[in-house]
């Protein structure tokens, strides 16, 4: 009897549902994902709209620029609902909002009907926007697994292992009941509205998309397991989904590459 050799790491990743894609450049990433995304629009039924929940901060600025240059004509983009995964409590023309950024890098640029626009208003007061935001999710979204259902949760990852606005600390937000909650940015005292991880764990397919090397050494702490870390990020396990890490090489710069060596 040959001993089995050990599981690769990728092995081990991928027989938990996770796909590891490393790119050249944050760009390189970008534009792969967006004709990722696009392909799944297109390839979606006629009279089926997909629900997207994106995340902010700087990393999905380059992807949302690829899909306004690169699929601005070639995506029905009236199969699609939009939604954010959180959102800095500020109004959306504040250089902090999501949803100000996304307007200002894919919204204007593609015929994404209004109606299908799904924005978190971070101007309003944030308890009780948490409570609107979770019913225009729970009214507007499929169902499964008895929670509302995304097609695509699009996720970043902080240097802190933080992912949408659940920080370090704040586990209990992977466990809440709520489909939305109030969130504090723990370094700056801002508060956001963010999903929360039932729902994020719920969705068809997490994508992260990470780049810089500032966050190599997260990266690869959850990549490779190993100590219990208490990273947000670690307890995105999607129940019946798919979980995919677009990474440019420098995110990527301390695993070893496409095949991850811990
Ligand atoms: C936010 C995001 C947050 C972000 C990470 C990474 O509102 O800030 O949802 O989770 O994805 O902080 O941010 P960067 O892309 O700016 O590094």
């Amino acid at each position: 009897m040959i001993n089995p050799q050990p599981a690769t790491r990728n092995q081990q990743l991928n027989d938990m549902n996770i796909d590891i894609k490393i790119f050249r450049s944050a760009e390189e990433s970008a534009s792969s994902l967006a004709d990722e995304l696009a392909g799944l629009i297109n390839k979606s039924g006629k009279d089926r709209h997909l629900a997207i929940a994106l995340s902010g901060g700087s990393t999905p600025k380059l992807l949302f620029q690829a899909l306004a240059e690169r699929h601005q004509d070639s995506v029905d983009w009236r199969k699609v609902n939009l939604f954010w995964v959180d959102e800095r409590c500020v109004p959306p023309d504040d250089s902090e909002s999501n949803y100000g950024m996304t307007r200002d890098a894919l919204l204007e640029k593609i015929a994404l009907p209004p109606g299908n626009v799904h924005r978190i208003r971070g101007e309003e007061d944030p308890d009780s926007e948490a409570v609107r935001y979770s019913e225009v999710i729970e009214r507007s979204v499929d169902r499964k697994n008895d929670l509302p259902f995304f097609d695509v949760v699009l996720l970043g990852l902080g240097d802190d292992g933080h992912t949408a606005s659940i920080f370090p600390g704040n586990a209990y937000l992977f466990e809440a009941s709520e489909t939305c909650l109030v969130a504090v940015n723990p370094y700056s005292g801002q508060k956001r509205i963010t999903i929360t991880g039932r729902i994020i764990n719920n969705a068809a397919m997490v994508i992260f998309l990470v780049s810089g090397k500032k966050k190599a050494e997260i990266v690869n702490k959850i990549m490779c397991g190993g100590e219990k870390t208490e990273y947000p990020a670690e307890y995105v396990k999607p129940v019946d989904g798919r979980t995919i890490w677009y990474l440019d090489e420098d995110a990527a710069s301390l695993t070893g590459g496409q095949d991850i060596d811990c």
